[in-house]
């Protein structure tokens, strides 16, 4: 607790010693073997975690290593963990386990795990005694720390553990993008709903924001630098600045973005129905560079299931905003998460949830099978429902789902749409790929020098997954 005064610049400064420390050592290792140190750096999850991950090849970059996609060959490995389910911990897990080898062939090795699922006290002590081979863990709110963490394992040869820092907002870290036209900024962090089922808000803390002039500074130079994308995260985004307690709220901070001179579009994520105000639909429907896509989680179509998940609105409410928002914006893509197999869903719930869906038409869902995370209400309930038949609702839900997806991308044949491109698909390289405003894929005939450019793109065809067109 010893930071508990520092602003959030002096947070990051404090790290400038261990990184030039951290850094003379690795120049020195250069200087005498002709070879720079290497940092792989692999993240599991959301995007929030990716945005942390990009934080942390900058802190690698900073620190003197080169940057690797292949693992066997790094000093530096860093795991940035997930935990919203047990496959994700499950697959970071097996990674972890499969690094062992390496350490024994390189025990110059420094093998750190960051993230959601190390910042989980059991999990803490499972790393501790069952892989003694990993050399520091790293809590979300603290990671960067990491300089000093990897200092402090090579000068004292004892390993670090260091699972949570106050939660706190972090200026000034050094980001190391993997896009030069997509880009994450993180608004705020955190979340205070505790919905039952979820592990955020014991790993990620609760809500903080970073000063709307920090946001601002940090679009303007995204649009300067030529970004066309730019994504405001938070996990509970459009809870913006409560916490601030200043005069603004998230509406403002994206009217206020919008102004922002430039060819770029603004996204946000992820939304709780709670939060969506009509003052901030108002906002997104007269902005210029907002994108009209709302992603907006349901998690379920059924009251009582709501009420257990402790989501604090009812189907009505929530429909609500839903109608609000097509009435505002008809042609604005929405976007939701649903979780089936909540503890004690009974089939009438489940279908609830399934004309919700008739009833609210997304564009596409994320659907989730409920998974128990330790330390959440929902996994001591005893009414857990059994995989078969979560995984039976599961392949309804997708069912229902694909149909009402297919019907709204067959209503954008004919339609010219602007498409910012992401150059050639992986699996069709004869093929250009790309995202509309809402967010859905689109193939075309593109060229190499379309990547990263928005493109008008004529909807030939409209599938369940992707549109297909070609250039206007
Ligand atoms: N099981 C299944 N899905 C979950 N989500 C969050 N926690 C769980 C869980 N324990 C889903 C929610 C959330 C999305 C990011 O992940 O739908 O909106
Ligand atoms: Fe989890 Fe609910 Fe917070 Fe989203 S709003 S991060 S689902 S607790």
């Amino acid at each position: 607790m010893e930071n508990i005064e520092k602003k959030p610049y002096e947070r990051f400064s404090g790290q400038i010693k261990y990184i030039e420390k951290v850094k003379n050592d690795n120049d020195a290792t250069f200087a005498e073997r002709g070879e720079r140190r290497r940092a792989f750096v692999v993240t599991f999850g959301c995007q929030q975690n990716e945005a942390d991950g990009e934080k942390m090849k900058g802190l690698a970059l900073a620190m003197g290593y080169d940057l690797t996609q292949e693992v066997s060959e790094a000093s530096l490995i860093l795991v940035n963990t997930c935990a919203i389910r047990e496959h994700a911990e499950k697959r970071a897990l097996s990674i972890i386990g499969q690094y062992k080898h390496l350490k024994q062939k390189n025990p110059e090795l420094i093998i750190g795990i960051s993230g959601c699922m190390v910042t989980q006290e059991h999990r803490e002590y499972e790393i501790k005694h069952s892989y003694p081979y990993v050399d520091f863990i790293v809590g979300t709110s603290a990671f960067h720390r990491i300089p000093e963490l990897i200092y402090e394992r090579r000068a004292r040869d004892k390993r670090q553990f260091c699972r949570e820092d106050e939660y706190a907002v972090v200026e000034g870290m050094p980001i190391k993008r993997d896009s030069t036209y997509r880009a994450w900024v993180s608004v705020m962090y955190g979340c205070n709903n505790f919905c039952s089922y979820c592990i955020v808000p014991y790993v990620r803390g609760r809500e903080r924001s970073r000063q709307k002039q920090e946001v601002l500074r940090e679009v303007e130079e995204l649009v300067r630098a030529g970004y066309k994308d730019i994504t405001l995260l938070g996990q509970n985004v459009n809870s913006y600045g409560k916490d601030l307690r200043a005069d603004y709220d998230f509406a403002d901070l994206l009217s206020e973005l919008d102004k922002i001179e430039g060819d770029y579009t603004l996204h946000f994520m992820t939304s709780h129905p709670k939060d969506a105000t009509k003052k901030l639909i108002d906002v997104m429907a007269k902005g210029k560079h907002i994108a009209k896509h709302f992603h907006l989680p349901m998690q379920s179509g059924s009251d009582r299931v709501l009420s257990a998940m402790n989501r604090r609105y009812d189907f009505e409410k929530y429909i609500g905003i839903v109608d609000y928002i097509r009435e505002k914006m008809p042609t604005a893509t929405l976007s939701s998460d649903i979780i089936v197999g909540f503890p004690g869903e009974s089939d009438e719930d489940f279908e609830a949830t399934l004309s919700a869906l008739h009833r609210a038409r997304f564009d596409m869902i994320y659907s989730f099978i409920y998974s128990p995370r330790k330390g959440t209400p929902a996994a001591e309930m005893d009414t857990q429902i059994p995989d078969k038949i979560k995984s039976e609702r599961f392949d309804r839900l997708l069912e229902t789902q694909n149909g009402i997806a297919l019907e709204a991308n067959k209503k954008l044949e004919g339609q010219t749409l602007r498409v910012l491109c992401d150059g050639r698909s992986k699996n069709n390289s004869e093929m250009f790929t790309g995202r509309t405003e809402g967010n859905k894929i689109v193939f075309f005939d593109g060229t190499d020098s379309d990547e990263g450019k928005f493109i008008d793109i004529f909807i030939e065809r409209g599938e369940t997954f992707a549109l297909w067109g070609r250039k206007a």
